[in-house]
């Protein structure tokens, strides 16, 4: 570590939303701790985490920063943070936020991203962590 820190947020609500331009969005609970953070960053990082990497999300749903959860990290020049060891990496710039209900949905263009790595992918369906 070289004092660098960055954080982060265990989401599922991460979806594809078009193709031309490459818009994605996720969901942003009103009342985390984490909401004003994210609610005003212009730009953002999304990591898929494979199976392997179950802790690594664990972990960064109960805190925020990456460094004490463990992981390694680079920033990427827009400032988005991408993850080792993740499957496929976003590079993301927000473009649009739009309330909705107890949480605000967030998209954004993908300027960029890579799929460094092939694993199976961790997923979180009826309350439980899985694989695909
Ligand atoms: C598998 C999983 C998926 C989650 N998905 C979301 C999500 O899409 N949006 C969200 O706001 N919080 C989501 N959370 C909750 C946050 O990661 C975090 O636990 C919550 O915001 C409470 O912590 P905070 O108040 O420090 O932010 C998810 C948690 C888990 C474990």
């Amino acid at each position: 570590m070289d004092g660098r820190r960055a954080r982060a947020m265990t989401v599922n609500s991460f979806s594809s939303v078009s193709l031309e331009p490459a818009l994605v969005l996720w969901s942003l609970g009103r009342d985390s701790a984490r909401y004003a953070l994210f609610r005003h960053a212009p730009t953002f990082g999304i990591n898929v985490l494979a199976f392997d990497q179950v802790e690594l999300s664990t972990r960064c749903a109960r805190q925020d920063d990456l460094n004490g959860a463990g992981a390694q990290w680079t920033e990427r020049e827009s400032g988005a943070v991408f993850v080792e060891g993740a499957i496929a990496r976003f590079d993301c710039r927000v473009t649009a936020v739009h309330e909705a209900g107890d949480h605000e949905i967030i998209v954004a263009q993908v300027l960029d991203f890579d799929t460094p790595r092939e694993a199976p992918a961790l997923v979180f369906n009826r309350s439980a962590y899985g694989q695909i």
